[in-house]
């Protein structure tokens, strides 16, 4: 049951300072570790926008998710040089050793799976981080001796 109070608390903060919107979602995601749904109602009316356009300023910041992530979290970067050396074939792989799409979290909450653009690591990509670790030149092997039990 997410705290609809604190969520008006964090909020109120927020609603009149310009680009507050992000700063928002940043505080809610900070303290919720996702900005639940059950929230966006609040935010559309303190800031005086419609749903659509608060479910657009998620769905454009990828870091954004709207509901809770798993005890894992394995981050693909789908940017220029990632992509030039195979990050979708590797991307590919991934959700096939996990069982999800990009963007989906585990039946089981084991793990989330999560697009990035860009790590600030193109020279040695295509680059896979697991929880907050940065592997880099993975391939589809590597991926899966990295991945061996995630989805168990
Ligand atoms: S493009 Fe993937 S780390 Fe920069």
């Amino acid at each position: 049951m997410v705290d609809l109070d604190k969520a008006q608390e964090i909020i109120a903060e927020y609603t009149s300072l310009p680009g507050g919107v992000l700063e928002c979602l940043h505080g809610l995601q900070g303290v919720f570790g996702y900005v639940p749904k059950e929230t966006i109602d609040l935010i559309a009316d303190g800031f005086n926008i419609s749903r659509a356009e608060v479910y657009g300023v998620i769905s454009y910041y990828h870091d954004f998710r709207t509901s809770p992530a798993g005890r894992k979290i394995v981050r693909i970067c789908q940017a220029e040089a990632c992509q030039a050396m195979g990050s979708r074939e590797l991307t590919e792989r991934v959700e096939e050793i996990l069982g999800i799409q990009t963007g989906k979290t585990s039946e089981n909450g084991d793990v989330t799976l999560e697009a990035v653009y860009c790590f600030g690591n193109c020279a040695i990509s295509p680059n896979l981080e697991i929880d907050g670790k940065l592997h880099a030149r993975v391939t589809g092997e590597k991926a899966a001796e990295l991945l061996k039990g995630e989805n168990a």
